[in-house]
């Protein structure tokens, strides 16, 4: 791995510079794809850099610029780019296989890891996105429960599937009273009828879930939560609000999805062992595919057999071309086997000296601001009041200004987050590393 000490930050002014090949890449892309861009959360103003090639915690982009990759693919690259590992086990899987309309064995030790770690995985089933792995989730809780509706929080993102997108990006105009939200389209357009199968619940409001999970108990197939979730600014799970879910949940007969597709790499036991709580099915993705394409759902085997075909058709027909596919799995069981317990308590560690620095960074200047976040996740904001909800979040959307000019300040300083201030740890990150980040960022804080 990379000894990220030996890299110091480059102080390069070099973006926004219309001469740039960046920007020139970016007035093609423009002309093919819609807004030149295919992913939301990548694009920010007035363009994206164009990444050219990454090792360890760094990335250049194509006019030569390295920076240190604190997105890290949206939380995927748990190992940086290009581990040396994870390379040779992929390189050695491309000489032999990419896809292939058979199984393989890889596919099995991938699913015996995460069933060994996971406490709610007796079973896996592939696809090839986080998106798929909710969908396929929630159509399992639909299949073993004979019920329609799902619950999630207000503002919480679960990838594209319909049901789970609702109310994501609800606004004032629209999100009514804030103890029982009104589910609003995230698309124009959207179905009614989706909208009337999703019960929308507040963030950390036991009292008010309580009563919207117990008023549509008969009705829910299943609770979809995340213990950790971004767009609800990283503020954690409370102990209460993840019991009552667990115990309404289970006597009203809904299931518990547990949706870890960004917040496995929040243990080595997962969230549900982080936070202690054993969900029905648990969806998957982004690390345990290595830096390639993958989506998985795991669940008890009572209710994962509703994928099972034994005893006649599936209750759940699930195919998918590149399910399963050896390269994704080869990368991601070595990626997995990577993190032994002691590389998430190093994360953990790391995590914490960059969330410190950051609140230090805020007060040294006196300004107003929190840092959420949890093990190798950081959020900065700048928000004058603080952060529990969604909803908190919709009002912080007024310093998105002020964010994107230290976005664009560490652009400039050997820095690459997420335009939204998110840091995210790897492996090949060091102490020296996060403190020369915590430096720049204070750097960038006084030049706001
Ligand atoms: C919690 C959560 N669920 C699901 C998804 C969707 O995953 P994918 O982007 O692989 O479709 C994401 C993506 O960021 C996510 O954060």
């Amino acid at each position: 791995m990379t000894d990220a000490s030996t890299h110091s930050l480059a102080n390069t002014p070099a973006w926004p510079d219309d001469a740039s090949r960046s920007a020139a890449l970016y007035q093609r892309a423009r002309a093919v794809m819609p807004s030149g861009s295919s992913r939301l959360t990548i694009f920010f103003k007035p363009y994206p850099v164009y990444a050219a090639s990454g090792e360890g915690a760094f990335v250049t982009d194509v006019d030569g610029v390295r920076r240190a990759d604190f997105i890290n693919n949206y939380s995927s690259l748990i190992h940086g780019h290009r581990p040396p590992q994870v390379m040779a086990a992929v390189t050695e899987q491309l000489g032999k296989l990419t896809a292939v309309g058979l199984p393989t064995e890889s596919e099995i030790a991938l699913a015996e890891l995460l069933a060994e770690r996971l406490a709610g995985v007796d079973q896996v089933r592939y696809a090839n996105s986080g998106t798929e792995a909710v969908m396929m989730a929630i159509k399992a809780a639909r299949a073993f429960t004979g019920r329609p509706k799902i619950a999630k929080v207000e503002g919480a993102y679960h990838g594209g599937y319909d049901h789970a997108e609702v109310s994501q990006t609800a606004l004032p105009d629209g999100w009514g009273d804030p103890a029982a939200p009104t589910p609003t389209p995230t698309y124009l357009g959207q179905p009614k009828g989706v909208l009337d199968d999703v019960v929308v619940l507040p963030w950390n409001d036991v009292a008010a879930a309580r009563a919207l999970l117990e008023a549509h108990a008969g009705e829910l197939a299943a609770v979809l939560i995340d213990p950790l979730p971004s767009r609800v600014g990283f503020v954690p799970i409370a102990a209460d609000y993840l019991a009552m879910i667990r115990e309404v949940s289970a006597r009203s007969g809904a299931l518990l999805i547990l949706d870890e597709v960004y917040n496995l790499r929040l243990g080595y036991h997962g969230a549900q062992g982080k936070f202690g709580v054993v969900p029905d099915l648990t969806t998957l993705g982004k690390i345990i595919g290595g830096g390639f394409p993958v989506g998985a759902v795991g669940g008890r085997a009572e209710v994962m057999s509703v994928f099972g075909f034994d005893t006649g058709r599936p209750r759940v027909p699930h195919g998918g071309t590149y399910n399963a596919n050896p390269v994704t799995m080869t990368a991601g069981l070595k990626t997995m086997q990577l993190l032994p317990p002691q590389a998430f308590s190093r994360l953990a560690v790391l995590g914490e000296r960059l969330r410190e620095g950051l609140r230090r960074a805020l007060s040294d200047r006196g300004l107003p601001g929190q840092v959420t976040g949890d093990e190798s996740f950081a959020m900065l904001s700048l928000s004058d009041q603080p952060i529990r909800t969604y909803r908190d979040l919709v009002y912080a959307a007024q310093f998105a200004e002020a964010q994107s000019r230290v976005h664009a300040v560490l652009m400039n300083r050997g820095v690459l987050t997420s335009p939204s201030l998110v840091f995210t740890l790897s492996t090949p990150m060091d102490e020296a590393l996060v403190d020369q980040v915590v430096a720049e960022v204070g750097a960038a804080l006084g030049a706001v």
